[in-house]
């Protein structure tokens, strides 16, 4: 068996003021969790020299996977940005209610579906990460994946088993390592959560 590792980037700027999407650095506490994250993964995948680290293409996850020694490679995939919120990218969820009620509402009603005018729905995510997936499963070392919470709910809905109309509602809280090894007998499942 081997292991996929999941996990959101560390803290943001826009996560402290509750912005969605934007492209900021680390907060203090995201660049505590970028080195704590590089201590585990260099211990967990010491002796495996063909595994990998994957990020998305915004500097939250770059940075995030920045102190990882050790060798391994960095690649950057788009599939692996977060879900872009089109017009409301960098509003807070208190902005998009009071001055776009409709679109909250119609949201709120079915997440799964709802497509931010000019950008993604879960939907969108969902197939844009298909090549992502067949990488992964033709990997036959050790991945870590460094990405965002809305991509991270597809990716492990996918590994888990879990229902379609789940996905945006799956929880994935930041500086916490979601392991998924990949056996004969099926998937199993630890979480590591590093820091609150
Ligand atoms: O910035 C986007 C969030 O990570 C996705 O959260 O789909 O629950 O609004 P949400």
């Amino acid at each position: 068996p081997r292991p996929i590792l999941l996990t959101r980037h560390g803290e943001s700027m826009d996560n402290v003021r509750g912005r969605i999407g934007g492209d900021t650095e680390l907060s203090e506490a995201g660049k505590v969790y970028s080195k704590k994250l590089a201590n585990f993964v260099e211990k967990r995948l010491k002796s495996e020299r063909a595994a990998s680290i994957w990020t998305s293409t915004l500097q939250r996850t770059i940075l995030t996977a920045s102190p990882i020694g050790g060798g391994f490679p960095k690649i950057q995939w788009r599939a692996l940005d977060e879900i872009y919120a089109g017009v409301c990218d960098g509003m807070t969820y208190e902005e998009i209610k009071k001055n776009m009620p409709e679109e909250y509402e119609a949201r709120k009603k079915d997440k799964l579906r709802y497509r931010y005018p000019r950008g993604e729905s879960y939907l969108d995510v969902i197939q844009r990460l298909e090549p992502v997936i067949i990488e992964l499963e033709r990997q036959r070392a050790p991945v870590v994946v460094i990405s965002h919470q809305a991509v991270l709910r597809a990716l492990y809905a996918y590994f888990a088993d879990r229902p379609l109309k789940e996905i945006p509602h799956i929880e994935v809280p930041l500086h916490t390592i979601i392991e998924i090894q990949m056996g004969v007998t099926g998937v199993q499942e630890k979480r590591y959560k590093l820091m609150d």
